[in-house]
């Protein structure tokens, strides 16, 4: 049977978190990321643009014969996810459902936070999901717009990183919360900032549930042996590259690619 890779795209480093989460389960697989680094973030722009930019990349995807594509941006799953699925020949795969999905799991209280990019808390679409597994959860939304640009410029653990984190997330301290979403698939990188500011919150995210879905979906390689690992950008940076080396080690390939394939 012919290899076919998966596919996954992110506006920037977040989705690395997702593409580790589904490597880690399926590492005979091969990979193609691309990380939309010359236009991120995406959480700031107009839903025209998030859903034009999320078909361009699935557009670049599509040509390297990807067997499944993997929205792993959840601004784009909240906006675009179902234009997609109408465009493409092959499975598409959000990460705003199985977020829902494990912070539903998770939950004792009932209360859960949901943080993420000024777009995709504006679109409701994890309350939407959370509710319609669970209509009587309790749901906290925040939008948390300066965590991205901190991310991609590599503050991970900076004092600014923590005082940012606390004035967005103070709030969350007296709405019996145990449970918080990271809705935003850079927010993982700020794990240990936000685990120390929400501290016995339990911190969520969709990587590994998305990670889970993809083995539901993908007729598996059949051979054994290390899966290539090739990403995209749109525009090359140092400090992408030692984000991806952080999360990925050594075991990829990297090169700088133009969009322009519609
Ligand atoms: C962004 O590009 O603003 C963040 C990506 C995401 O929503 O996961």
């Amino acid at each position: 049977m012919e290899r076919r890779p998966i596919g996954i795209f992110d506006s920037g480093v977040g989705g690395l978190t997702v593409l580790k989460a589904i490597r880690d389960r399926f590492p005979d697989e091969d990979f193609i990321y691309f990380g939309d680094t010359a236009r991120v973030p995406y959480g700031t722009k107009s839903e025209r643009t998030i859903i034009r930019y999320s078909l361009e990349n699935a557009r670049l995807l599509r040509k390297f014969n990807v067997k499944l594509i993997v929205v792993a941006c959840n601004t784009s799953s909240s906006y675009a996810l179902d234009i997609l699925e109408k465009e493409m020949d092959v499975p598409v795969l959000g990460v705003v459902k199985p977020g829902a999905s494990a912070a539903v799991k998770a939950t004792k209280t009932g209360n859960i936070g949901v943080i993420g990019t000024e777009a995709t808390i504006k679109s409701g679409a994890y309350r939407r999901e959370i509710l319609t597994i669970n209509p009587f959860l309790k749901i906290f939304e925040k939008p948390c717009p300066l965590f991205v640009p901190l991310i991609e410029e590599g503050w991970l653990e900076d004092e600014i990183t923590y005082m940012v984190a606390e004035r967005y997330l103070s709030e969350f301290k007296n709405k019996n919360i145990d449970t918080l979403v990271l809705g935003c698939t850079h927010y993982p990188l700020l794990k240990n900032v936000i685990g120390k500011v929400c501290n016995n919150i339990k911190l969520v995210d969709s990587a590994e549930e998305t990670a889970l879905e993809t083995g539901k979906i993908i007729n598996k390689v059949k051979c054994t042996g290390k899966g290539e690992v090739r990403i995209l950008v749109s525009d090359m940076s140092n400090r992408f590259k030692k984000i991806a080396e952080m999360i990925m080690g050594d075991s990829f390939s990297i090169e700088e690619v133009s969009v322009d394939v519609c």
